[in-house]
């Protein structure tokens, strides 16, 4: 008789396990607020929709650990991103977490450390500044002066995008904790599920400044208190718009979620918009034509 067969199963990598002194945070932040697939889809079919052509060049402002430029020049060979940001150790990061797992797409992403006022990139096809980064200016001249440096770095025909959100909800304080079931790594290994805490600890309705932090909480009990703290002001649609028009910018458009009665939920087709009203909180994009 020969040797002996026996069914056997193919082993499922073990989750992470996470405890708030082992947990990386990098890791936790980009499997709670980040879907780079989602926000390059929007860029990359308003890109096509207005300019008629591939949109093919973007550079990544505030990328922080620019999950988003590498997963563009991930996907496809004719493409190429540039990632800009202040913090050394969080681009150090991307360089050991994301940057081996491109293989040669690694050639095509350029990280950049420096100020995004400032730092000098080829001229790209779109400038995109997400995660409402871009909230950190907080008087009408220092947001004009930033969208006159990413209008620079943009082609004759480039495209600036941008992430919005607003509504009575966002001028309050309040805690809106969420959790995160599916995250995976770098290397696409499945992340034990944690809780993800969106903490508005301030908010002046005078100046509109607020004061935000990124909580993250485990299964055993362990908490990671203000992983990521944010000041900014809260800015407002036409605000935004008529400061990219003085900027120079073209033309401009406002793209919201539609609502769902069916489900009582959003259905996540941004649509350019002029009018929304009855929502009390909404997150959204806008577009700036160079
Ligand atoms: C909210 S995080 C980045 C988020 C990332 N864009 C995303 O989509 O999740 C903000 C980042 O902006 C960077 N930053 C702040 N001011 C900056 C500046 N003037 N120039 C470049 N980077 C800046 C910080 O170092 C930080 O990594």
């Amino acid at each position: 008789m020969g040797a002996r067969k026996k069914t056997t199963r193919k082993k499922k990598p073990a989750k992470t396990r996470l405890t708030a002194r082992t947990a990386d945070k990098h890791i936790l932040y980009e499997g709670a607020v980040q879907s780079p697939e989602f926000c390059l889809g929007f860029a990359a079919r308003s890109f096509r929709r207005l300019r008629g052509r591939p949109l093919l060049s973007i550079r990544e402002d505030f990328c922080g650990t620019a999950a988003i430029a590498c997963e563009w020049v991930r996907r496809r060979p004719d493409r190429v991103a540039y990632g800009v940001d202040l913090d050394q150790a969080t681009l150090d990061w991307c360089r050991a977490n994301h940057v081996p797992h491109l293989k040669e797409a690694a050639d095509r992403l350029h990280l950049i450390h420096g100020d995004v006022l400032t730092a000098k990139t080829p001229r790209v096809d779109a400038v995109l500044a997400l995660n409402f980064s871009y909230y950190i200016w907080r008087t009408r001249e220092d947001m004009r002066r930033y969208f006159r440096a990413a209008r620079r770095h943009l082609k004759p025909d480039g495209l600036l995008v941008l992430d919005i959100f607003g509504g009575p909800e966002s001028m309050t304080t309040c805690q809106e904790p969420r959790r995160i079931l599916h995250a995976i790594t770098p290397a696409g290994d499945p992340v034990e599920p944690y809780t993800y805490i969106w903490d508005q600890a301030r908010y002046n309705h005078i100046d509109h400044e607020m004061l935000c932090h990124i909580h993250f909480k485990f299964r055993d009990g362990t908490q990671m208190k203000k992983a990521f703290t944010y000041g900014w002001r809260l800015w407002t649609p036409p605000e935004l718009t008529e400061l990219l028009e003085e900027a120079g910018f073209k033309e401009t458009a406002v793209y919201l979620e539609g609502w769902d009665d069916e489900t009582n939920d959003t259905d996540s087709i941004f649509r350019r918009r002029t009018f929304y009203n009855d929502m009390d909180a909404w997150i959204g994009y806008i577009v700036a034509v160079k």
